[in-house]
């Protein structure tokens, strides 16, 4: 029998020492320790043995039994932390490989342009406002001194909504500039009044080098007492030194636009050739960035402005044009081309 039980113990060791996973220690268990097991069975069998033999026996098999306990607690362990690392390894991350780069995305240069002209009027006290892109005919021409069939229709080539009125009337259209928000923000409002209005613009153009279909404009219109010339000339002059540099010149030319009286143009010295007369500025040294004027009494009247208390001025600025100019941009075409090769430069 102490054979039996010797022979037990060390072929139970041997192969316990052989397990690397722990279904197979479960079994293992079982096999020798579990309530059918090996051992147990020859414990149990001790009762059946004479008293002196039983003692002996017993003190040796109970030896075993703590032996193999023990040896089996220190294999759960080991096979434990071996599965553990196991785990651990396969699921490793190494922060110091270096990751993937995200694209940066970055804001078109329309976007940025409108923004720096926005800037330069709000640090002069104007606010920015933002107006429909889809506008009445009133709006965009008649409370502009554009009635129907006026001549000067013909400098905003309209593209029409497919919309009729209740009398039949097809008034509706896409902007053809932000003019129109002068009147919205007039009606709205007492003077004084100083904004900026930046927005999509939408022509029936034949597109080319310098004109598209839809484009920005930025509006301003300033209405107080006592407004004159002088403040536009002032107000733009020191706008095209915030945008072009301070040692910018800048001239005023009569122009013509039906809701303002006078109209002017405003041009700024070639800041590429310091007005000697380059490619940019067609060898004349000046370059036309954009068309303004005093508001016209009439357009005052029509919002219930008394122009014999309050005048004003506006003006109308085209961003895509000023960024060609600063960044030497040849064709407007490409601002609205998606051609990443082209929108990443700036
Ligand atoms: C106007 O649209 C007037 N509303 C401007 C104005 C406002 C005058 C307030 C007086 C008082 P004009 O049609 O010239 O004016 O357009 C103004 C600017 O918009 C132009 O100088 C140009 O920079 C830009 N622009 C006009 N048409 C196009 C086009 N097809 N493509 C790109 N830019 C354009």
């Amino acid at each position: 029998m102490l054979d039996r039980i010797e022979e037990l113990k060390t072929k139970a060791i041997s192969e316990l020492s052989a397990i690397t996973d722990s279904r197979k220690l479960e079994e293992w268990r079982i096999a020798y320790l579990g309530r059918k097991g090996a051992l147990t069975q020859i414990l149990r069998g001790l009762s059946a043995m004479p008293v002196e033999e039983r003692r002996a026996l017993g003190a040796v098999a109970n030896d075993i039994k703590a032996l193999l306990e023990g040896s089996f607690a220190q294999r759960q362990q080991a096979i434990k932390e071996a599965e553990l690392a196991r785990v651990v390894a396969a699921g490793r991350l190494d922060v110091t490989l270096p990751g993937y780069p995200s694209p940066v995305g970055r804001l078109h240069p329309t976007t940025q342009m409108v923004r720096q002209i926005c800037d330069a009027f709000v640090a002069m006290g104007f606010q920015v406002v933002e107006g429909p892109e889809v506008e009445w005919d009133y709006y965009n021409f008649e409370a502009l001194n554009i009635p129907q069939y006026h001549p000067a229709r013909d400098m905003w080539d309209t593209l029409w909504i497919d919309y009729t009125g209740p009398k039949g009337e097809r008034n509706m259209l896409l902007r053809t500039h932000t003019s129109p928000m002068q009147i919205r923000v007039m009606e709205k409002t007492r003077p004084p009044v100083r904004v900026v209005v930046p927005g999509k613009c939408y022509r029936y153009e034949a597109t080319d080098a310098t004109h598209e279909s839809m484009f920005y404009q930025v509006e301003g219109l300033a209405v107080d007492e006592n407004i004159s010339l002088a403040d536009l000339k002032g107000t733009l002059f020191e706008f095209a030194r915030r945008l072009f540099g301070p040692e910018r010149r800048v001239r005023f030319r009569c122009d013509y636009f039906p809701f303002v009286e006078p109209g002017v143009e405003m041009a700024i010295d070639c800041f590429a050739c310091e007005g000697g007369g380059c490619r940019l500025c067609a060898g004349s040294g000046w370059i036309e960035i954009l068309g303004a004027g005093m508001v016209h009494p009439d357009v005052l009247r029509r919002v219930n402005y008394d122009p014999e208390v309050y005048t004003g001025f506006a003006f109308g600025v085209g961003p895509e044009r000023i960024a060609m100019l600063k960044y030497g941009i040849e064709d407007i075409r490409l601002f609205y081309g998606n051609d990443l090769r082209f929108l990443r430069q700036f």
